[in-house]
């Protein structure tokens, strides 16, 4: 075809830069789907527990991922202060996915283990208990609200139905999802959410 008719036709320009855009677009995504490291979890990492897994939505529900990344980059200034890098393997059982870049307080990627449950506790009751200087809000009312039990079963399915679409078979045993009401009995949001804050990052940690 004559490139002058290209140029005097914005119509047909606008398809075919939209054809290059995405011929680029797919040559970076597609071989992604395929490279096992990319969408195999890491050693050592398990779908959340019916516990963690209310945290994770107390922590969206929150907004937390506003002011947290999870996401700690491979630069000698990030890896010295949070421990290891992210790497993909470590994402799969997340739906979804909350790296974020807004970082007005530091990346939470590598919590787990680093304080103990009681600290988390009063940190989140009243921050400035344990960090004079802090300026994160309070969250008093998570220690006072005991945890929704009404989704949890179904929430599980659902990450069974995830993982099945994305190859990996189901997350969760019949008998697990059947247990996980009382897994939650008696426990409060913020129970849930130390649970979950506990247990991130720290499937790598455990394999070095
Ligand atoms: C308005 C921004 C903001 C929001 C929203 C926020 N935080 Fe924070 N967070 C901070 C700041 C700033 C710090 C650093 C000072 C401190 O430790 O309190 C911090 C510190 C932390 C720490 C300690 C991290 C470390 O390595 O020392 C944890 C854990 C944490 N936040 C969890 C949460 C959770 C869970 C939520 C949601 C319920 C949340 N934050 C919401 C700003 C925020």
């Amino acid at each position: 075809m004559n490139h002058e008719v290209i140029e005097k036709n914005i119509g047909l320009m606008g398809v075919l830069i939209l054809i290059v855009v995405s011929l680029g677009a797919l040559v970076e995504i597609v071989p992604l789907y395929f490279v096992k490291n990319v969408t195999e979890p890491v050693e050592g990492l398990k779908p959340y527990t019916a516990l963690q897994l209310e945290g994770r939505d107390i922590y969206i529900r929150e907004g937390c991922n506003n002011c947290h990344s999870q996401m700690i980059r491979p630069f000698r200034a990030e890896t010295e202060r949070y421990g290891h890098y992210s790497v993909a393997g470590e994402f799969v059982y997340d739906h979804p996915f909350l790296w974020g870049s807004k970082r007005t307080g530091p990346d939470l990627h590598r919590v787990g283990g680093r304080y103990s449950d009681e600290w988390h506790r009063r940190h989140m009751i009243d921050p400035r208990s344990v960090v004079p200087e802090s300026n994160m809000p309070a969250y008093p009312w998570l220690d006072k609200t005991p945890v929704d039990k009404s989704h949890i079963k179904k929430k599980m399915e659902v990450m069974n139905l995830l993982g099945n679409s994305l190859g990996q078979g189901d997350r969760y045993s019949a008998e697990e999802i059947a247990a996980a009401e009382s897994q939650l009995e008696g426990k409060t949001e913020l129970d849930a959410l130390i649970a979950y804050l506990q247990v991130l990052g720290t499937a790598l940690q455990s394999a070095r």
